[in-house]
């Protein structure tokens, strides 16, 4: 399982499996996946993304770390030939449900991200997609933008849409009405994984049976920026967004289409960030 780290990061991926085996039967029961058809495959979408990832009937779409898959329906719904890969036993069990009742066909695989290579094939994807909420969990940005290059086909794009470094540089947390905004985490990758013990899921839902602890990596822009750099992927495409797909703090106001946004008496920032990196053909 993902060979060439060392213990203490693989002992830490293995508790963060555990860790996201024990959040899928919170999120499967919860408002905030909306499976109970309060929410739709592409509400988790802005219209931004759909213009960036441009037709995807007949081609080969993969999802890195697709937890639930409730991401990964929408391209199956496009037509694309779709595989999405998650390392939790539990998400993929799910993931699988969930696609067989939707009527959408969709390989699911249960892999560590770091082994998709051996797993899946090299040059077989014409996209890979991945973000919302993925690459925190990974410790190895550069080793991730060599299997993303070595996964897509010659002319294949990678599309990642992530939360921004910036919006997970922000604090406090929980925030009181009357507390501004202030920069509380780091923004800058280096200080190796944040240690986390939480009882509870980012999602609503009672308090977790299982494994609580989790490990997160920081990764700033411009680490992921010259990952992909370094792996000769052409990047076309930056764009940073002042859009959440849930209401992050009470008082954001609607943007659109389910999505959220800062009122206008807040500073404008960056909240998620999206990036094209193609593969040349
Ligand atoms: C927050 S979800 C991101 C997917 C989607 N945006 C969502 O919100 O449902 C993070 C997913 O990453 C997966 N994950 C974390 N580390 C992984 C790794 N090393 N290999 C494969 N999957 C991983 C977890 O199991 C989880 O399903």
């Amino acid at each position: 399982m993902a060979s060439g780290f060392d213990t203490t990061t693989q002992a830490r991926m293995q508790t963060n499996e555990a860790n996201w085996d024990a959040r899928t039967s919170v999120h499967v029961a919860s408002k905030f996946y909306g499976l109970d058809g309060t929410m739709d495959a592409f509400d988790w979408f802005a219209e931004f993304e759909w213009e960036d990832l441009g037709e995807l009937s007949g081609r080969d779409v993969l999802h890195l770390q697709c937890h639930l898959g409730t991401e990964t329906i929408a391209f199956a719904h496009k037509g694309a030939r779709t595989v999405g890969l998650d390392f939790s036993g539990e998400a993929v069990i799910q993931a699988k449900r969930i696609a067989e009742q939707a009527e959408v066909e969709i390989e699911y695989v249960q892999s560590n991200v770091y082994d998709a290579v051996e797993v899946l094939g090299g040059g077989r994807f014409d996209v890979v997609y991945t973000g919302k909420g993925a690459l925190c969990h990974l410790p190895d940005v550069n080793r991730w933008a060599v299997l993303v290059a070595e996964l897509l086909r010659p002319g294949g794009r990678l599309y990642l849409v992530e939360f921004h470094p910036l919006l997970n540089a922000l604090g406090p947390e929980p925030r009181e009405a009357t507390q501004e905004l202030l920069l509380r985490h780091d923004y800058l990758e280096g200080c190796g994984a944040e240690e986390n013990d939480w009882p509870y899921t980012y999602t609503d839902g009672p308090a977790l049976q299982g494994e609580t602890a989790s490990y997160q990596w920081v990764h700033s822009l411009g680490e992921v920026v010259n990952a992909l750099i370094d792996v000769g992927l052409r990047i076309t495409k930056l764009r940073e967004v002042e859009l959440l797909p849930w209401q992050c703090w009470e008082e954001m106001v609607p943007a659109g289409k389910g999505w959220w946004r800062l009122p206008d008496t807040e500073p404008r920032v960056p909240l998620m960030y999206a990036l094209c990196a193609n593969k040349s053909g």
